[in-house]
């Protein structure tokens, strides 16, 4: 990680108790930061809040489900009261779904994907961005590839992460003036436990794994780029190399992207 993510820096971490985010607080305990760490399921989240104090740092559970706004003021103003500061929020907590759109029994599906993914992360840099204002801080948003091209199966999840880019692309604009950086991270598959949390056809939690996991980026990997993108004040990181190409195809054959991403659901990598 750069120099410039300074040691005792306070973070918030969204989705902190599993995958990138427990190990993006566990990278960060190592490096001596102060933590606040946000999921919905309480003892899973004292759990990673003991690893992280077994690793040296300062660190909170505060048990949060981010598609509540008074949830995300209370996780913030938690936060402040036993720091006095906030350095950084990431913005990572999110859910997925593995089903087409006419797949869908009902709507349901749809708001609670919208609310996790795009809304929490909106109500938490709201109520964070005062403070971050006062330190100059950085804000990480964790989006996805399917943030940057249609991807079947993955319909709203996609609209989500593509929401997430637009508003912290334009967030980044007018935030330059106050310091404060956004960091936007675009992961490829990574191994993770999401695909079997991931909501399935009919709105049902899907329980098994259609993506190969050996196939996917460590997630030690995915935290440690997202750590250095945001140490580094980038303004973001395509995680892999397929993707980069992808979107450069997707100016000149736009129709030749969509055959990739087809495939890539077909293969599962
Ligand atoms: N893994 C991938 O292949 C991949 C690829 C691209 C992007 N991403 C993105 O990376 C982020 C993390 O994914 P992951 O793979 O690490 O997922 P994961 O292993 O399923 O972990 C998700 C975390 O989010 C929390 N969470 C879920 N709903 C929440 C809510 N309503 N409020 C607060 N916390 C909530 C979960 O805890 P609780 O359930 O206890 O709340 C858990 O801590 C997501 O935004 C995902 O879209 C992942």
């Amino acid at each position: 990680m750069k120099r410039d993510f300074q040691q005792g820096n306070v973070a918030v971490i969204t989705g902190a108790s599993a995958g990138i985010g427990l190990e993006v607080a566990r990278q960060l305990a190592r490096q001596g930061a102060r933590l606040v760490l946000a999921a919905r399921d309480p003892a899973l989240l004292e759990r990673a809040a003991a690893e992280c104090r077994g690793l040296g740092a300062s660190a909170i559970a505060v048990p949060t489900d981010v598609s509540h706004r008074s949830q995300c003021e209370h996780l913030i103003d938690r936060a402040i009261q036993e720091f006095g500061r906030l350095d950084t929020l990431v913005n990572n907590a999110g859910i997925s779904m593995h089903a087409r759109f006419d797949e869908l029994d009902d709507l349901e599906a749809v708001d609670r994907i919208t609310a996790i993914n795009y809304l929490g992360s909106v109500y938490c840099t709201f109520y964070a961005l005062p403070h971050l204002k006062r330190t100059r801080g950085r804000i990480v948003a964790i989006s996805s590839l399917t943030g940057l091209v249609g991807v079947p199966t993955r319909t709203i999840y996609a609209a989500t992460k593509h929401a997430m880019a637009g508003f912290f692309d334009s967030l980044r604009i007018e935030l330059k003036r106050d310091g404060v950086s956004v960091t936007v991270i675009y992961p490829g598959f990574v191994a993770t436990d999401i695909a079997e949390r991931a909501i399935g056809p009919g709105g049902k939690v899907l329980g098994r794994r259609p993506v190969a996991k050996h196939a996917a980026m460590p997630v030690e990997e995915c935290a440690r780029r997202t750590l250095e993108a945001a140490g580094g004040r980038k303004r973001e990181v395509i995680m892999t190399g397929r993707a980069r190409l992808g979107l450069i195809l997707k100016a000149i054959v736009p129709a030749a992207v969509d055959r990739m991403s087809e495939r890539a659901i077909q293969r599962g990598r």
